[in-house]
């Protein structure tokens, strides 16, 4: 049932092994690229509590001693205080050059630990063990790297690729459904931003993924990560094509900024119900045809995901505000806001011609539903 996805890029390339029961075998996985049989792994308490035994075992299994630090879990410790705990830490353990650090969590752990390892000693490789659906078929792989900064998420960070990425599927199993569907929300984004076939599958097969049905899963994430590799081999610094991955983020970094970045929308969830308002503005413009935000909807509410605005408990900001805090976004260039829009499903495109107007007009519908709802 293992599948591999190699990231081709010259120089850094590695690979991405998906399946089941990778945790047991992970020292004979890793070995072949340490110098020394001794790893320092960052992880979070959460993941800790559930997993790292395994992984103490699977490592001792070939030989290999493990250091760990447990950071909280959650968004708030990827900023400086818990970055800098973790990079004195990584110093006092005496991780050389040639070590390798070893990331061993969701989204957050990787971000942090891999920014870490990229300013450590000037760069010391590390290697991905992603617990999260989300982590596995995006953060994980392509190699961004960092910390969010009061200003905005993300903003402080640098590319650096691991050397190897192990999706242990069987990990997945743990998952709350919460954390499941959020993770799945990055999965449909790959359909619709790309491949139209993977959105039907995905149609079909969700909810059987969602039930457990591993070959399922193994095969969504592969299929996520081949897609993300072929576009970070086209495009690793995101000056074009990498920017397709970001549909919905625009709309979901305003909402998880007007949320503040807490537990009442979590990531995945935002860049779901952000592709849902991704397809209604192409619709608006007249880019795609009505049906499709109505069938992006239409399968995200099958899956039980949040999928409107109303989904999100308490109140939201009015639409301008929303528009101000997509202005925080990452992509602002020339004080052009840079949305990912589709001419349908599988066909995303990323453009800076989009009119304000309409914008609003699809946020203040948005918000309206809700009132209504
Ligand atoms: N998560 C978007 C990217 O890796 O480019």
């Amino acid at each position: 049932m293992e599948r591999i996805v190699h990231v081709p890029l010259e120089g850094r390339e590695y690979d991405v092994v998906i399946g089941p029961g990778l945790l047991q075998e992970v020292g004979a996985r890793i070995a072949p690229f340490l110098n020394r049989p001794r790893v320092a792994v960052l992880t979070d308490e959460n993941v800790a509590a559930l997993h790292l035994e395994s992984l103490r075992s699977g490592l001792a299994k070939a030989g290999i001693e493990m250091v760990s630090l447990a950071l909280p879990a959650g968004e708030s410790t990827k900023a400086w205080p818990q970055f800098s705990r973790a990079v004195e830490w990584l110093l006092e353990q005496k991780v050389e050059r040639n070590d390798v650090v070893v990331a061993f969590g969701g989204g957050v752990i990787g971000d942090l630990a891999g920014f870490a390892a990229s300013v450590l000693r000037r760069g010391v490789r590390f290697i991905q063990i992603p617990t999260s659906l989300l982590a596995q078929v995006d953060s994980s792989v392509g190699g961004k790297t960092g910390i969010n900064a009061p200003q905005g998420k993300n903003l402080i960070g640098a590319f650096h690729q691991p050397t190897l990425v192990l999706a242990d599927s069987e990990i997945l199993g743990t998952l709350t459904a919460r954390d499941f569907l959020a993770g799945y929300g990055e999965v449909v984004k790959y359909g619709l931003l790309g491949d139209a076939a993977f959105f039907a599958w995905l149609e079909e097969m969700g909810p059987k993924l969602a039930e457990g049905d591993m070959a399922a899963r193994v095969e969504a994430v592969a299929h996520s990560v081949q897609m993300k590799a072929d576009i970070v081999e086209r495009d690793e610094t995101e000056q074009g094509d990498r920017a397709l991955l970001n549909l919905g983020h625009t709309f979901c970094h305003a909402l998880e900024a007007a949320t503040g970045y807490s537990d009442r929308l979590l990531h995945g969830e935002g860049v779901a119900i952000g592709c849902a308002l991704a397809f209604e503005l192409s619709s608006r413009l007249g880019l795609c045809s009505q049906e499709d935000p109505s069938r992006v909807r239409a399968h995200l509410k099958e899956m039980g995901m949040k999928t409107d605005l109303c989904d999100i408990e308490g109140a939201l900001p009015n639409a301008d505000a929303l528009l101000g805090l997509m202005g925080q976004d990452k992509k602002v260039v020339d004080g052009q806001l840079k949305f990912i829009l589709a001419r349908g499903i599988g066909e995303a495109f990323v453009t800076a011609d989009v009119p304000k107007e309409v914008v609003l007009s699809v946020l203040k519908d948005a918000l309206k539903d809700c009132a209504q709802a």
